[in-house]
């Protein structure tokens, strides 16, 4: 098989080459930089910093979280009918580079929109709620909201993102973690959006 300039069309490739030659064709490692940049970028930013609200930032997580969650869209544990149908064009051989190549990215700060707000969020993420049960944000996820490789980094995040995915835990759609559906249960809709605004200016 002829190998590609562009690792874009790689995945369409394959199948033609598989259906033309009835073989499987041998996987192909491609180099993470051009793969994010011809794959990933329009989304998720050329420097891993999206600015639309609804991809999420990647530069600066955490190599292991990132690989999880991609593992996660393959086996249909997360769903998100966009970055299910990337990853399925993606070889799974070549998760681990491009979750590399996002960790070393620098991280951009967020802007908080409504600083009253963010001053509600910042009371939860430290303290959370004992009436409630919501634990602090702060306790897994580090108190600047940095994380590390168990508990990911929130720090700088778009507010929609963070909003649909706590959304998402408590809705149950989400279940890549037993931890953050219990979290995501117990807050209130205005909880969730005032430490969306705090996390943006993390
Ligand atoms: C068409 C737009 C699009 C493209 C292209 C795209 N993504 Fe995504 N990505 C998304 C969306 C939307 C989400 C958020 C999904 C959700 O809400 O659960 C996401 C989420 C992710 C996450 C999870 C982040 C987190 O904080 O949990 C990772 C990792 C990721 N993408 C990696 C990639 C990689 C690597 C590529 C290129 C191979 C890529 N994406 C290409 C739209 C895209
Ligand atoms: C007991 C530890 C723990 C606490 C407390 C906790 N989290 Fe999490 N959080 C996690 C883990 C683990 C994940 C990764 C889950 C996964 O793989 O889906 C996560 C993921 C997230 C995500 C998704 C990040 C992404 O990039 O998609 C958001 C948003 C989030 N937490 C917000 C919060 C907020 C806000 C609070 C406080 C109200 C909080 N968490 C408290 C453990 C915790």
């Amino acid at each position: 098989m002829r190998r590609l300039d562009n690792p874009g069309v790689l995945g369409a490739n394959m199948i033609l080459c598989i259906a033309v030659g009835g073989a499987t064709a041998p996987a192909l490692s491609a180099d993470p930089a051009q793969l994010t940049a011809t794959v990933c970028a329009t989304c998720h930013g050329a420097d891993g910093n999206s600015s639309d609200p609804a991809f999420p930032k990647l530069a600066g997580m955490d190599q292991e979280y990132l690989l999880r969650q991609l593992k996660a869209f393959s086996s249909g544990k997360r769903r998100d009918e966009r970055m299910v149908g990337i990853v399925a064009t993606v070889d799974p051989d070549d998760f681990a580079g491009l979750a590399s190549f996002y960790g070393q990215m620098k991280p951009m700060p967020g802007k908080v929109a409504d600083t009253a707000l963010a001053v509600k969020g910042k009371a939860v993420f430290d303290d959370g709620n004992t009436d409630s049960g919501v634990p602090a944000c702060a306790g897994c996820h580090q108190p600047d909201g940095r994380g590390n490789a168990r508990f990911p980094r929130l720090a700088g995040q778009h507010q929609g993102y963070v909003l649909k995915q706590l959304a998402e835990y408590r809705s149950g759609r989400r279940a890549t973690d037993p931890l953050m559906t219990t979290v995501g249960m117990r807050l209130t809709e205005e909880e969730a959006k005032a430490l969306a605004e705090y996390i943006a200016g993390l």
